[in-house]
């Protein structure tokens, strides 16, 4: 017998009466990939299958592949049908409830107990409850859960296969308080429970402190009631009679066998409140409530509550303010998988990634475009970080042939009333979001017939006015959209509504309907000025931007000529490399540039923040390329989870920590013209030195020679300051540039694209060390000479920081390090590395790990190496690997000496 089946055992005899306990149910499992309804009974023989723990997801383990059904948009990895199977045995206690709880499952699952259906749940972002009390019997007793994702494309991303979510096991009283009955919210405690007995029940609610001491205060009934019970100072109890559910009767609950619920209200002390800690970013202060249900004398019940008091609003005027503070909403969107480890859940994977944006100074999460985690809300109550909770990617309009549009009109009030009710205590969670770019935007908007590559781009199209509301009618669309925010006005009235929209028209159907509460734009950040015209007294916010194309490590020269791809978002593009420029200078037709956006988000107070797309690269989506590359190039930290230089800027701007970014790397041909970028902040000039000599002083300005944008205004505006092009498959190159281009091969399989200065002439010929600075960079143009780049920063003359790049030498030994250590994996960089050092910026080194390795990643979109596989091509000379508990891990590469680290 294993201890966790001991520790169920334990559990389910120790409840007799008392209160609830929740195990939790992830290890232990057997698995199949396959499928036969035989799988679900009792008796089935499932000897030989794989055993495992989830959070698992079986498409993660797979090749890519080009014929995958998921394509090259899902990342180019397997569906199909899995079985889970797992033995449990239970001392049948009578009197007791038992319930199975499943954090999400991707997707279309069934569960069974000893073979009977228990629930279907098609929504894979969707958290479930079963009551399978009348399903269990004393004794032995399966558990078994069929997961179908064979019916593909259903994602626009990649989604994960499996369960790969935590599971519990919970066990209660019959009188328990209902699956997310307790809700915290304007100074009450909302509790929702079940007594289906003829007893007298207490509820209780007592105010903990971070430390779990309980905080003087005391409850009270909220509505008018005939006998109010007596307020008593510094107690938390309140013995409630018993209030109806519209809570105007109040209602003896004796006798009762329904489902209850009471409004308490919270009262403290003068003094007491004054000291109740705020949440904020900066000390996000966590209170928990505890909830108890006291009948017969004894504690029946008890669930503790996580919840924050913060006080916050969106104005149109001004924008966001918490706590009285105005400050902007600095955010990025984010996918749910882990890169290499794919979409099972891992608590280290995800603080790593939050623990990365927190560095570069992200304060707000948006949960693209599904209900994240509960794990993920968690951290972001206790780190300080905002969070957008999103609820759909479409609605009854498709994007893929089999989403969720197929089961949206049968569940879509189920999952968004359970997201609410889940996610509602949670003080990280600011905003709503009903929907991402969904067609329904518009009158008429098929992607029926499009493959999955062009639904992705369509979504950004431009539709023209007829598509839109008319005056004065109120279509089904906006009908429809006035629905969704009821549902969840039902369960929560303290956060604003929203939707990420792309269509910035007020005669937008969903903007029409007169629930959006706050305006939410992605991309179109040429429309932004016009939104308090026409949005008069809405607030605003970028529910999506940016959407630049980079790879880490690589870079489009020269550096302030825009690169478009694709051109337009119906043509096809193709580059052999596969690559696009890390320097922020290239990115999606319907986007902007990192600096162009931030600058309008900057100099606009009215704009509450934006949601940058993304801050990770995930798996899927890889626009512009189609296979074989198979993740996304719009992260600032790549998939291995390895910042881009743009990062950088972000953390200049958004971070007080003086801080110096110099790229790119100082390895390239001799005399070859090279821009060199630096992001800083805390000083008030940069002077760069190649060899010790100095190449000029620059300064980061509004007024510098080149800005990123005036500050609404058009691509076409802001393309007068850099050269614009436009790349598309089958044209030169260079097409779309003034004529004289030129294409540059260097060592490494870079290419570096030469437009043409003002005067026709090719850049080269161009004064050296050209100021490229902008009001976010400062940047030289130089020629190439080996040896060492240093930039000092400095304020009133004192330097500020030094960062110094030397050129590589041969690739000589591999260097690990750790780069995270959590409590079960440590991630760890090995980087080919010269004699002296020097990270080999071009090496592409396969290395072979040994160690208790989990999975291995590089950054590179294009990589067709196994995630699982123990080895790995260095991409920019870096690469991943994860490793499991401790012990030593070692690194081999033919030609490099042998490495090893102790985890
Ligand atoms: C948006 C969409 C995102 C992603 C992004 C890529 O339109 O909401 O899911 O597809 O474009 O630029």
């Amino acid at each position: 017998m294993n201890r966790s089946f001991i520790a169920i055992v334990a559990l389910l005899c120790s409840l007799a009466a008392s209160a609830r306990e929740r195990v939790c149910f992830d290890s232990d499992w057997k698995f199949i990939l396959g499928d036969s309804a035989q799988m679900a009974s009792p008796e089935y023989n499932d000897a030989h299958w794989r055993k495992l723990n989830v959070p698992h997801d079986w498409a993660i383990e797979g090749d890519f592949y080009a014929g995958n059904p998921s394509g090259a948009s899902g990342g180019a990895l397997p569906g199909g049908i899995g079985w889970y199977r797992k033995n449990v045995k239970i001392e049948k206690c009578n009197n007791v409830k038992i319930f199975l709880e499943f954090d999400g499952v991707y997707m279309n699952s069934t569960v069974y107990v000893n073979g009977h259906e228990v629930g279907f749940r098609p929504y894979g972002y969707s958290s479930f409850e079963y009551d399978i009390t009348p399903y269990v019997h004393e004794g032995e007793n399966v558990v078994a859960v069929r997961v179908d994702n064979s019916d593909q494309p259903n994602s626009r991303w990649y989604s994960g296969c499996g369960i790969y979510r935590h599971v519990w096991l919970t066990k209660t009283n019959p009188i328990h308080i209902k699956h997310w009955g307790v809700y915290i919210h304007d100074g009450k405690v909302e509790v929702d429970f079940v007594n289906p007995t003829n007893q007298r029940v207490k509820v209780v609610n007592e105010l903990l402190d971070a430390t779990g001491k309980p905080v003087p205060l005391s409850f009270r009934a909220s509505t008018p009631m005939s006998s109010r019970p007596k307020r008593r100072d510094l107690s938390t109890t309140l013995e409630m009679t018993g209030l109806s559910r519209d809570l105007s009767t109040p209602v003896e609950m004796t006798g009762l066998s329904r489902d209850l619920s009471t409004t308490l209200e919270m009262t403290m002390p003068s003094r007491a409140l004054s000291t109740l800690k705020k949440w904020s970013c900066e000390s996000p202060y966590i209170y928990k409530v505890r909830t108890q249900l006291i009948a017969g004398g004894k504690v029946v019940d008890e669930v503790e509550t996580t919840t924050g008091f913060r006080d916050f609003r969106f104005d149109a005027k001004t924008g966001f303010w918490l706590n009285g503070k105005n400050f902007k909403i600095n955010g990025v969107c984010e996918h749910h998988d882990f890169g290499c480890l794919g979409a099972a859940l891992s608590e280290d994977a995800l603080h790593r990634k939050l623990v990365k944006l927190r560095a570069m100074g992200v304060n707000a999460i948006r949960c693209s475009h599904n209900p994240p985690a509960p794990e993920l809300l968690n951290m972001c109550d206790t780190m300080g970080l905002i969070v957008m909770d999103e609820s759909f990617d479409m609605w009854r309009r498709k994007k893929t042939q089999n989403d969720y549009a197929r089961f949206f009109d049968e569940w879509h009030e189920r999952d968004l009333t359970d997201l609410v009710l889940r996610d509602r205590n949670h003080p990280s969670v600011l905003m709503w979001s009903i929907g991402n770019e969904v067609l329904e935007q518009w009158s008429s908007a098929d992607a029926d017939t499009l493959t999955l590559e062009q639904a992705n781009l369509i979504l950004n199209a431009g539709h023209d006015a007829s598509t839109l509301a008319k005056d004065g009618e109120l279509s089904v669309q906006s009908l429809l959209t006035q629905h969704l925010a009821e549902i969840v006005k039902r369960y929560d009235t303290t956060r604003p509504i929203t939707a990420g929209c792309n269509e910035p028209s007020p005669n937008n159907h969903l903007f029409k309907s007169g629930t959006i509460d706050i305006i939410g734009f992605n991309y179109h950040h040429e429309n932004v000025k016009d939104v308090p015209r026409n949005f008069p007294g809405k607030p605003f916010i970028f529910s999506e931007s940016v959407s630049a194309l980079q790879s880490r490590g690589y870079y489009m020269m020269p550096s302030d000529s825009i690169y478009k791809a694709p051109k337009q978002w119906w043509l096809p593009y193709t580059d052999p490399s596969f690559m696009c420029s890390a320097y922020d200078n290239m990115h999606a037709s319907w986007s902007s540039t990192h600096e162009e956006t931030w600058d309008v988000v900057k100099h606009n107070a009215f704009v509450a923040g934006q949601f940058i797309w993304t801050g990770f690269d995930y798996i899927g989506e890889p626009t512009p390329y189609g296979f074989p590359a198979r993740s996304s190039y719009f992260g600032l930290i790549d998939l291995a989870g390895f910042p881009k230089d743009s990062y950088y800027m972000y953390q200049s701007e958004w971070t007080d920590k003086p801080m110096l970014h110099l790229f790119p790397h100082w390895n390239w041909l001799p005399g070859q013209e090279i821009d060199l970028w630096a992001y800083y902040n805390q000083a008030d000039e940069a002077e760069l030195f190649i060899n010790g000599k100095s190449q000029g002083i620059r300064k980061k300005s509004r007024n510098a020679s080149s800005r990123p944008s005036t500050p609404m205004s058009s691509r076409a505006t802001s393309r007068d300051l850099s050269t614009s092009v436009e790349m598309t498959e089958g044209e030169a190159l260079m097409t779309g540039v003034e004529d004289g281009a030129l294409t540059t091969e260097v060592g490494g399989g870079g290419r570096m694209t030469e437009a043409p200065g003002e005067d026709g002439a090719p850049m080269s010929s161009r004064a050296q060390s050209r100021d490229l600075s902008t009001e976010y960079h400062v940047a030289w143009r130089v020629r190439f000479e080996p040896g060492e780049i240093k930039v000092v920063t400095r304020k009133s003359g004192k330097e500020v920081c030094t960062q110094t790049i030397r050129t590589a030498g041969a690739p000589d030994h591999i260097r690990l390090s750790v780069d995270y250590k959590g409590k079960d994996l440590t991630f760890i960089t090995a980087e080919v590395v010269d004699k002296d050092g020097n990270l080999c910026p071009w090496a592409d080194n396969q290395i072979h790990f040994k160690g208790n390795v989990v999975a291995t990643d590089n950054g590179c979109q294009t990589s067709m190496e196994r995630f699982t596989a123990p080895t790995r091509r260095a991409f920019h000379g870096k690469c991943l690997v994860i490793v499991r508990g401790s012990g030593t891990l070692a690194a081999q590469s033919i030609d490099l000496g042998q490495a090893s680290l102790n985890f």
